[in-house]
């Protein structure tokens, strides 16, 4: 089976009553460019503007993170494009007006950054760009970025009994971010990553300018640990390891593998003290996801995810919490800091690796000037993309040397 293929586009804008008056003069400035750009300005559908009644509710719908739901930092619009043409004029208007855009998916970034933002901008959601053409014969399937994985997989599952895409679990995450960080699922192991899969690709630069076919060949672009507590017994805790597992073949081979395999899932019982560390916590989850398979076989510079062979898992660390406030929310990140130490001997090393689409802001940041010199800025690259964080910043000067497209962890420009 060949796997099926993704690939990101672009987006931009829906237009309904703005109210110029009570916009920003900088929204206004914008819009009034959107408009002069637009072959046709009734294309647009919508343009969200912070007076408008739908603008909380359409900024919150994808805010997975509830850290951030009532973030004091909003938007000076939210741009819903249904066309490559909104989203070019989006781009060129907040070029030349001096905005910052955060182009938003499914919103499942860990740190908000498709929707966050200290300096002014704009979010260009591109959930309306959500359109899967399949292709069953060729078994290839085109898809818009601001499409869901789950609407991906249906899209596949109402055509074929038998075609998939390898890409990760949860279905609400957006296409465009998972892609373009990597991607991995439960069929990694024998397809590769999303990324790996992608055979070709829109994309669109700060001119707004697409490329396709002809893009450059350097642009590139699971266990559960949960405390579920002891039932009745409201003070006793138990941790649960939940195997969340796909295997491709049937059950009288899956058992004698699973029996021969699970004792060695890189936790050895005796050596298990995380299991102390879980139960200071109400809601703690490890999640340890399998690598291995193709991955091994695929090399490091293949796609920027450099993190193949000789890899065992890719590990996430989440903390959830019910109570609202500054107290309650330290105290769980302290234990999250704690417990992301105690991992340290037992992970990856110089550089300890990270995964991009499990961003993580505290490995270091673009400086908020803007101008980050390379050393600054591989404390964390080199973390996300090792040896290919040089090759992306080469990419980078050639393809946005105005470095447009930039948030706290974009790929910097080389300063010479
Ligand atoms: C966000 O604001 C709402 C309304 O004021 C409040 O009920 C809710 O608790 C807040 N959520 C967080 C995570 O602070
Ligand atoms: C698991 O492997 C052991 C040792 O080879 C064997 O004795 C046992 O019957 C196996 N159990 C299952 C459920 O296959
Ligand atoms: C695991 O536990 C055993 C027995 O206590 C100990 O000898 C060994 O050093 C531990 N291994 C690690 C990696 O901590």
């Amino acid at each position: 089976m060949k796997s099926l293929i993704g690939f990101l586009s672009s987006l931009v804008l829906i237009a309904s009553a703005i109210s110029p008056a009570s916009s920003s003069s900088v929204a206004n400035k914008l819009i009034e460019c959107i408009a002069n750009n637009n072959i046709n300005p009734s294309s647009f559908q919508t343009i969200f503007n912070p007076e408008s009644s739908l603008f909380s509710l359409l900024l919150q719908s994808r805010v997975q993170n509830l850290r951030y739901i009532n973030s004091t930092t909003k938007p000076l619009l939210i741009l819903t494009p249904s066309d490559d043409t909104q989203i070019q004029s989006a781009l060129l208007c907040s070029r030349e007006q001096g905005i910052e855009i955060r182009a938003r998916c499914g919103g499942h970034d860990y740190a908000g950054i498709s929707y966050l933002s200290d300096k002014p901008y704009i979010v260009i959601d591109l959930f309306n760009l959500n359109e899967v053409q399949v292709d069953v014969k060729e078994e290839t399937a085109w898809v818009q970025s601001g499409a869901q994985l789950g609407e991906l997989y249906y899209a596949i599952a109402r055509q074929s009994t038998h075609l998939a895409f390898p890409a990760g679990l949860c279905p609400t995450v957006g296409v465009g971010g998972h892609f373009g960080g990597g991607g991995f699922g439960t069929l990694v192991r024998k397809y590769g990553l999303a990324a790996d899969n992608v055979i070709d690709a829109y994309l669109m630069d700060a001119r707004g300018q697409r490329f396709a076919h002809d893009v450059h060949e350097d642009l590139f672009v699971r266990i559960l640990l949960l405390n579920v507590g002891g039932g009745d017994d409201k003070k006793k805790k138990t941790v649960q390891a939940n195997f969340q597992a796909l295997f491709l073949g049937t059950k009288d081979r899956v058992i004698p593998l699973m029996n021969k395999s699970f004792p060695e899932l890189g936790l050895k019982a005796e050596n298990c003290t995380i299991w102390k560390m879980m139960l200071e916590e109400d809601v703690p989850i490890v999640i340890l996801e399998p690598l291995g398979g193709k991955m091994n076989k695929i090399p490091e510079s293949y796609t920027p995810f450099p993190h193949r062979k000789g890899h065992l898992y890719n590990i996430q660390y989440l903390v959830k919490w019910d109570k609202n406030g500054k107290e309650e929310e330290e105290r769980h990140l302290e234990w999250m800091k704690r417990l992301y130490d105690y991992m340290e001997p037992h992970v990856s090393k110089s550089p300890r690796a990270a995964y991009l689409n499990y961003r993580d802001l505290d490995i270091g940041m673009n400086s908020a000037g803007g101008k980050t010199s390379f050393s600054e800025a591989s404390v964390w690259g080199q973390r996300y993309f090792r040896d290919n964080f040089k090759r992306l910043t080469e990419v980078k000067g050639m393809f946005d040397p105005e470095n447009f497209f930039r948030n706290e962890q974009s790929i910097p420009l080389l300063h010479k």
